[in-house]
């Protein structure tokens, strides 16, 4: 029987895999950095997603630079209420800065501290964010509330488990060119603080009800379809989370798989590249990492052989919004098994669980369709025994269909 060796080696996640990457990067090629935090308050099936992010391409070699600045999100994704709704500030980027290698921050013209991430120490960081009605000038995207709404954030994470799923490629990332890197470094966290929207206080309280997620991107180039082809289905992002908290945190279940195929260039060519992280508890951890590039796959995985990581996507729907057209699955079947483990997770999203995040880059803009409190079927079957560990449809599913759609923006605020 394959023994897990994740049980006795503790991942060591730290400040460093949230760190600022610029400077590890080519000054004359386009950057961008996002963090991202999802705050699912379970018992009233309300989701709060949180974007911090840059986009640097001012004197780099591309040939548009529309983009160039920081930018930050809040959306809600209310299921119980049918409620959604959107708002994103886009500052300009001597407005934006950063403390060493962390501490983003963006101030306004008066210097006062309108966002930042606070790393408070390996395990432990706040983020704060400021909508102010006075900086309505900053408003780029306003859906679903009026453009002057004022939100305020203060939240503190403490984390539960994290992973950083391409530590074993960005030593290769310079090699392979600036290709899109992905880091959970906090897959799911007690969270605690205040949420303020329109006067309205949301108390997040350190109980299992509430939880956070917490992940980050970067890179130089973002995923798209070799040139000269049609805009295919095939070339997209996915996401996908489920998360069983627990009083008890050694109980808690949390896993997170990503999954991208992209053309990278010339020389790269295509990369299908699949990253997944389960923590059945804390003591059962099982790592699966699958990468293609050229002829060569590189696999990696802690219990023996990565035998599938699967993802079927069907039940498509035309999505339209005031940005156009798009279409996407509404089920995304994703099926990993290693030696000792297989899980399904079916994911069943309706049409209002979606949000567009958009995710600006040099001269275009991405769409991310990502659902939020999906309906979701888990199955965990442990091989070796023939066991069911879990079989059960939770409601608060994490999904994502991300993809380059032709959309229309409104210009950036000026
Ligand atoms: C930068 O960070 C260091 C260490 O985290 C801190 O001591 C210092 O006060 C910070 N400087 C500014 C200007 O925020
Ligand atoms: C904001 O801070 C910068 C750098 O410290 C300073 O040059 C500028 O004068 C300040 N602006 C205001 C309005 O205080
Ligand atoms: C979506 O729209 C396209 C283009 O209008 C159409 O060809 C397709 O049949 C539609 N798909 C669905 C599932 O409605
Ligand atoms: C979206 O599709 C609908 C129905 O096919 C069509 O009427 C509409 O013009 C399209 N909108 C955009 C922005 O392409
Ligand atoms: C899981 O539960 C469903 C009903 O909830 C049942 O039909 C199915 O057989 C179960 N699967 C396993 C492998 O236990």
């Amino acid at each position: 029987m394959q023994r897990l060796i994740s049980a006795f080696v503790l991942i060591l996640v730290g400040l460093h895999y949230q760190r600022y990457r610029q400077n590890e990067y080519k000054k004359y090629r386009p950057y961008y950095q996002w963090w991202y935090y999802w705050l699912r308050d379970t018992v009233n099936d309300r989701h709060f997603a949180i974007a911090y992010g840059t986009t640097l391409c001012h004197k780099t070699d591309v040939k548009s630079c529309v983009y160039d600045g920081a930018a930050v999100s809040f959306s809600v994704v209310d299921n119980k209420q049918n409620y959604r709704m959107q708002k994103y500030e886009f500052h300009d980027r001597n407005r934006f800065t950063v403390n060493g290698t962390f501490n983003f921050k963006i101030l306004s013209d008066t210097n006062e501290t309108l966002f930042e991430i606070i790393p408070l120490n390996d395990d432990k960081f706040q983020i704060r964010g400021n909508m102010k009605k006075e900086n309505v000038n900053n408003v780029w995207i306003h859906e679903g509330c009026p453009k002057d709404i004022e939100i305020e954030w203060d939240l503190t994470l403490t984390r539960i488990y994290g992973w950083y799923a391409q530590d074993i490629f960005e030593g290769p990332d310079r090699f392979l060119e600036g290709v899109i890197m992905w880091n959970t470094y906090s897959h799911t966290a007690e969270v605690e603080g205040k949420l303020t929207i329109k006067g309205d206080d949301v108390i997040i309280k350190k109980d299992a009800g509430f939880r956070a997620y917490g992940d980050g991107n970067w890179g130089e180039l973002m995923p798209s379809s070799p040139p000269k082809q049609k805009p295919s289905a095939k070339y997209a992002w996915g996401w996908y989370y489920v998360n069983i908290p627990s009083d008890d945190k050694f109980q808690e279940l949390s896993i997170i798989a990503g999954t991208g195929l992209s053309y990278m260039d010339a020389i790269l060519r295509t990369m299908d590249g699949r990253f997944c992280d389960i923590r059945l508890d804390g003591k059962t951890h099982i790592e699966l990492r699958t990468m293609e590039v050229w002829d060569m796959s590189f696999e990696s995985c802690n219990d023996g052989k990565v035998h599938r990581f699967d993802v079927e996507r069907s039940n498509w729907v035309n999505f339209t919004d005031s940005f156009g057209n798009a279409t996407i699955p509404l089920r995304q079947l994703v099926t990993l098994e290693s030696d000792s483990y297989l899980i399904t997770m079916d994911f069943n999203a309706v049409a209002n669980n979606f949000n567009r995040l958009l995710f600006a880059f040099t001269d275009y803009v991405f769409s991310d369709f990502e659902g939020l409190g999906v309906s979701t079927d888990l199955l965990i079957i442990e091989k070796t025994t023939g066991k069911t560990l879990r079989n059960e449809t939770l409601k608060s599913g994490g999904v994502e269909y991300g993809y380059l759609f032709d959309i229309t923006v409104p210009p950036l605020p000026t």
